[in-house]
């Protein structure tokens, strides 16, 4: 499989669509047999639309939802530290078992203030789940509930993941060429 330029930079192919669609139908399993009743699947925009996409369709849980949320921290292949709501939440929240969606949880930052929107809300459960982890660039104690795959820490895009906006149609996941 061929590399790819996005704006300035060079990718190489690092997880093909036939490994993405095995991984997310094993995190799937995973949530599937944890038996979270009726729960609201909360997609973190816009990095996770398409795994939030495909994880869904092996979702076998009754009375599954799904909702969104928009959060940015990155500019260009660095995160700013500072995490910004964009969508916030509609609906009422009480009482319901969450799961969110990431795409991929790096310094966890974004995870945290997450976490901040559903204080108060009297939630009954919060799990988070990703499609991707950096656990040598996590810097939070909140635990991850369903892990896809662990990544070093490359930058990565594709399949939802961007480089300054550019690259999530990419069906393949690609990582920065040296
Ligand atoms: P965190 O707040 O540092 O954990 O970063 C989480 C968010 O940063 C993710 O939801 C992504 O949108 C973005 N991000 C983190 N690492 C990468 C990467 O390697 N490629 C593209 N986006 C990333
Ligand atoms: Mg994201």
């Amino acid at each position: 499989m061929e590399d790819i330029k996005l704006h300035d930079k060079t990718f190489e192919v690092y997880i093909p669509e036939t490994e993405i669609a095995e991984i997310v139908q094993h995190l799937a399993k995973q949530i599937n047999i944890a038996s979270i009743s009726r729960p609201l699947f909360i997609a973190v925009l816009n990095g996770s639309f398409l795994f939030a996409a495909d994880v869904m369709r092996k979702i076998t849980i009754p009375n599954s939802e799904i909702s969104f949320i928009k959060l940015a921290s990155y500019q260009g292949t660095k995160s700013t530290g500072s995490v910004n709501e964009l969508i916030g939440l509609s609906q009422d929240l009480e009482n319901r078992n969450i799961i969110i969606l990431e795409d991929i949880i790096d310094t966890g930052n974004t995870l945290e203030k997450i976490i901040e929107l559903f204080q108060n809300k009297k939630i009954a459960s919060f799990k988070t789940a990703t499609l991707l982890y950096k656990p040598k660039a996590y810097k939070k104690d909140i635990p991850i509930d369903f892990i896809g795959k662990s990544i070093p820490n490359d930058f990565v895009v594709g399949y939802g993941l961007d480089y300054d906006e550019i690259g999530r149609n990419l069906p393949h996941i690609y990582k920065l060429k040296n």
